[in-house]
């Protein structure tokens, strides 16, 4: 049978882990396939899209900045492209192009895997208002988190996403921060505050019970400020890093056949490649 081919585009990509991600796996499960990054400037997003299947693509996965460019072009969008507004992972099914979204998965997978229980805990606080926020509320939301509390620095984005997301999901501004975190039992950051290069607390910890869980998307550094603060505080807190290595699972599977797994010495890989940067 022939090579199988899948891809991540944005622009930039350099940078992209996707490749030793799907790599890893393509080796690890002895698959004829390949899976490469590819620099596409937005004015040519959509034809790009449009020879896919022409140049032999089974599909691949999009990131900053054509995930919204994607989610409008697709033929097809599965439901929870169509709740977060944004697609990062292309497929063929029955001659269409597919557009989903796998973040939400990712998510929620990696808090199953390190914060196992996470969903019954309590309210939870979103800091951040942004396209991840929408990947978070609606894992939370599809999971049965009832108390979904959205801080934000422009409380209109906030609002927004409240309207979006419906019931059980509330908007704030950034000083009621303490007060909601109170009897919080999972704060999530989302914000791009702590990534490198953009150091700083989106949120003080110390507000939390005792129970609380606490995660950040950003994952470069793996231990950002809020997460080296919730530890400090004695609290439970998990990395971002699980969020990107099981977003990349269920694209893996629809292009090469095979549901790969998410392990330590796939993780390890990973972090070393963090490090090394
Ligand atoms: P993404 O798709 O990664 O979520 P985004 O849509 O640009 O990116 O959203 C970034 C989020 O980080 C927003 O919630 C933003 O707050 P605003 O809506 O007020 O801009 C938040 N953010 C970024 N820098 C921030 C900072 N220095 N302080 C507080 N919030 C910040």
């Amino acid at each position: 049978m022939a090579e199988k081919k899948a891809f991540v585009t944005g622009h930039p990509i350099a940078h992209s882990r996707s490749p030793k991600i799907h790599g890893h796996w393509l080796a690890k499960y002895g698959i004829d396939g390949t899976y490469q990054a590819i620099d596409v400037a937005p004015a040519d997003f959509a034809a790009f899209l449009k020879g896919l299947w022409d140049n032999g693509f089974q599909g691949g996965n999009v990131t900053i900045p054509h995930k919204e460019a994607a989610f409008a072009l697709v033929e097809r969008r599965d439901e929870a492209a169509e709740a977060i507004g944004a697609v990062n992972t292309l497929w063929f099914e029955d001659d269409k192009l597919w557009g989903g979204n796998t973040d939400a998965h990712g998510f929620a997978a990696n808090l199953d895997d390190y914060a196992p229980g996470w969903a019954s805990n309590g309210p939870a606080v979103v800091l951040g208002a942004g396209g991840a926020s929408r990947a978070v509320i609606h894992a939370l939301k599809e999971r049965g988190v009832s108390d979904i509390r959205i801080v934000n620095r422009t409380l209109a984005r906030a609002e927004e996403l409240s309207r979006r997301f419906g019931a059980g999901v509330s908007a704030h501004g950034a000083d009621a921060t303490g007060e909601l975190l109170a009897d919080a039992g999972l704060l999530v950051n989302t914000t791009a505050l702590g990534m490198h290069g953009n150091e700083g607390l989106s949120a003080d910890p110390a507000a939390l019970p005792a129970h609380a869980i606490v995660t950040d998307i950003v994952y470069v550094p793996l231990e950002t400020p809020l997460l080296a603060a919730a530890r400090a505080r004695g609290l439970w807190a998990v990395d971002g890093l699980g969020m990107l290595l099981h977003q990349a699972v269920p694209g893996f599977e629809r292009w090469f056949g095979k549901r790969p797994e998410v392990t330590a010495e796939l993780r390890r890989i990973i972090v070393a490649d963090i490090e090394a940067h």
